[in-house]
């Protein structure tokens, strides 16, 4: 069947796509505005985009209201941010930062989590997440009022010590990091811990 975005609502626009391009990681932000008030939301339209230079992005829509969410506002006036990465076991404390709250709030003590100092920007880590890392923005792609995307580059990378299985070579235990990604609908998630394994083919060995 075919759909053709020129005729169809944001809405169905917005269903088709997350309903499709499934799973996706989940970037969960903490930023701080001017005055150093924390705020931390789960974004997922995300994915990392460049190794060299190290390079995230992060799809920010605006509020029902038409305003902007506090995590664009507060990489606008500060430029800095973390992003952290989502496990099975802070699903539920993920959800309640989700909640859109008044600007004032901070969603982290909401949802009883704890912060660890970041090295290289303001806005702190959450402690309970195996990876975090500490950004500064890129560059912001507008599109339209208060919804863009957020290019941010890295900075640096926190990585939980048990997973860390080789330092000096990168080697990370990744299935034991227990990553959540977000599917269709309303609230459906997946689990990281189905795999299959399939090397690339040399070119070489493709033609004999
Ligand atoms: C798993 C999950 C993923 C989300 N992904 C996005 C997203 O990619 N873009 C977006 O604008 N909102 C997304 N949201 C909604 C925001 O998290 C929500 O609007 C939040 O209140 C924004 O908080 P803030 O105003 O503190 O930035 C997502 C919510 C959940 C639960």
């Amino acid at each position: 069947m075919l759909f053709d975005f020129a005729t169809l609502s944001p809405n169905i626009r917005y269903k088709l796509l997350v309903s499709t391009v499934v799973p996706r990681p989940i970037a969960w932000v903490v930023s701080q505005d001017v005055h150093g008030v924390l705020n931390a939301a789960p974004y997922s339209f995300f994915n990392a985009f460049s190794s060299e230079p190290p390079v995230i992005g992060i799809g920010v829509g605006r509020r029902s209201s038409g305003h902007a969410k506090d995590t664009r506002a507060n990489i606008l006036e500060t430029g800095e941010f973390v992003v952290n990465l989502v496990a099975e076991e802070t699903a539920s404390a993920m959800n309640v930062t989700a909640i859109e709250f008044e600007p004032d709030v901070d969603e982290l003590a909401e949802a009883k989590l704890s912060v660890c100092p970041s090295v290289a920007v303001k806005p702190p880590r959450i402690a309970e997440s195996p990876v975090a890392m500490e950004c500064t923005l890129l560059q912001m792609i507008d599109l339209g009022p208060n919804s863009g995307i957020v290019l941010g580059r890295v900075l640096a990378m926190h990585i939980r010590d048990e997973v860390v299985l080789d330092r000096v070579k990168g080697y990370i235990d990744t299935p034991a990091l227990k990553l959540i990604g977000r599917m269709h609908g309303t609230g459906w998630y997946a689990r990281t811990s189905d795999r299959f394994q399939m090397p690339r083919i040399p070119v070489s060995e493709w033609k004999r």
